[in-house]
């Protein structure tokens, strides 16, 4: 069965607190919105509909980075999740399927659910995923007739007999496309929060025959986010699934708690992560290979046997390929390290190309800017580039060529070359000894004064 995704996102989230729309809060480096998103995926959706609102523009424009393929609905007024869904009407022009409702802000359903509610689709004419909460809260409420579901009741319209059912509606409604619609057009707004509710669909299809099914999951799924301390919660939440899921793969978390994975991280079978390991979005870390404690990675990719850290930082762009090293306070950005190459201690490595089995030595650093362009720095395999070297881009050095510590490299150089490129030491013979004598002579003199 065909499906189509329906993402509400319209909402204010005024408890946030924010200037931000509320959908664009970010837990594990993402977006609510892209974590909604993710869905589609999980249900190989043939169309998905964002339906913004309040911050409209900026919400699209984050959808469509996601995926250039979403389709944009408006809500100008949020009269209702019934008047938000039937904005959707045009972008699902001509579809024949499913129609699955989910909200932005509460983007942590399983892939599973979702795949129990379309297989549920099958026995119901509506489907609607339900949850027990320790604290049912001022959540709408599932009316149950047997096995089937007979109504959705808001609990500002609720009795007080139908406060007391545990069984909670966590939103998302699974529905033939064009019934649904179709339903959505017989709601009205006679109600205490005088809103189009999409739940009254339920009472609705009811009347007209058609059975509705619920199917339960976790509270942990349904976790939505209306604060702060919400997002805090479903960060923790995120986390806690994501170190679980890296665990059971065969990846070392030496302390899982202090490890923080971004929403799309890649960790493979045997690589060792130490503790306060940071991965920001588009990290891929290959098997055995080992971050070291408090590492910062994003969009970067680590090879087989590569060991980073600890204190290393790897910002976007940065290729490490196999048994590659980069150790303390090391910096890389948009550089490739070919395999086996060496950046131990205390360099910036940026808009460069480095060979195999190259020695970065200490505190060298890649001048990629000259204010205005960035430029690259190409080093050869096998080169020696000595302590300190300050590579002046664009520049090369070649393979097996050196430089001589304390260098400030302008000029290419030729494969096999030593290049110096500073001041030639002098020495003075007891000249140091002279110039203590006058400087302490000086202190003793303005101690009398
Ligand atoms: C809704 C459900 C309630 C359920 C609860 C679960 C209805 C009428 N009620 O209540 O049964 O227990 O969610 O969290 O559906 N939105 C729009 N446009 C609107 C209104 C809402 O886009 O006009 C979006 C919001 O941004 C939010 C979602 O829909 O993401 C839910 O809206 P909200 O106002 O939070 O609904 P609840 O009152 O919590
Ligand atoms: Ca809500």
């Amino acid at each position: 069965m065909p499906t189509a995704l329906i993402i509400l996102a319209a909402g204010q989230g005024t408890r946030m607190n924010s200037d931000r729309p509320k959908v664009l809060h970010e837990v594990a480096g993402a977006p609510l919105l892209a974590h909604a998103m993710a869905a589609a995926d999980a249900l190989s959706a043939e169309r998905t509909v964002i339906v913004a609102g309040h911050g409209a523009e900026a919400v699209q424009s984050a959808a469509l980075a996601v995926d250039p393929e979403v389709l944009l609905a408006v809500q100008a007024e949020q009269l209702g999740t019934a008047h938000a869904v039937a904005q959707a009407a045009a972008a699902l022009e001509g579809f024949e399927g499913d129609a699955i409702v989910l909200y932005a802000d509460t983007p942590f359903i399983r892939p599973g659910t979702l795949a129990a509610m379309a297989e549920a689709r099958a026995r119901h004419s509506v489907v609607v995923l339900g949850f027990e909460p320790a604290d049912p809260d001022r959540y709408g409420r599932l009316v149950m007739a047997g096995d089937t579901l007979d109504r959705i009741v808001e609990f500002k319209d609720a009795s007080a007999a139908e406060r007391a059912i545990p069984l909670c509606n966590s939103g998302v409604i699974a529905a033939d496309c064009r019934l649904m619609f179709e339903l959505i057009a017989e709601v009205g707004n006679d109600n205490a929060a005088g809103e189009y509710y999409l739940t009254d669909i339920v009472g609705l299809a009811r009347a007209r025959g058609l059975s509705a099914g619920v199917v339960v999951c976790d509270e942990t799924e349904t976790l939505g986010v209306n604060s702060r301390a919400d997002l805090a919660r479903a960060e923790d939440a995120f986390q806690a699934r994501a170190r679980a899921e890296a665990l059971d793969k065969g990846v070392t978390l030496v302390a899982p708690d202090t490890v923080y994975f971004a929403s799309d991280t890649i960790v493979g079978r045997d690589a060792v992560i130490e503790p306060y390991a940071m991965f920001g979005p588009g990290v891929t870390v290959e098997s055995g290979a080992r971050i070291r404690a408090f590492s910062h990675l994003e969009g970067c990719h680590v090879s087989r046997g590569a060991v980073v850290g600890p204190y290393a930082r790897l910002r976007p762009g940065a290729e490490l390929s196999e048994d590659v090293r980069v150790g303390n306070f090391v910096e890389v950005k948009n550089a490739q390290i070919a395999e086996g190459a060496k950046v131990n201690h205390l360099s910036y490595i940026g808009d460069a190309t480095i060979g195999a089995a190259a020695n970065i030595g200490a505190g060298t650093i890649t001048c990629n800017y000259d204010g205005v362009f960035k430029h690259r720095t190409e080093i050869g395999a096998h080169a020696f580039i000595g302590s300190d070297t300050m590579l002046v881009a664009p520049v090369s050095v070649g393979a097996e060529a050196m430089t001589a510590s304390g260098s400030v490299i302008t000029g290419n150089v030729p494969d096999g070359a030593l290049a110096l490129g500073r001041a030639r030491q002098e020495n003075k013979p007891g000249l140091a000894r002279k110039l203590f004598d006058r400087l302490r002579a000086q202190k003793a003199e303005r101690k009398r004064d």
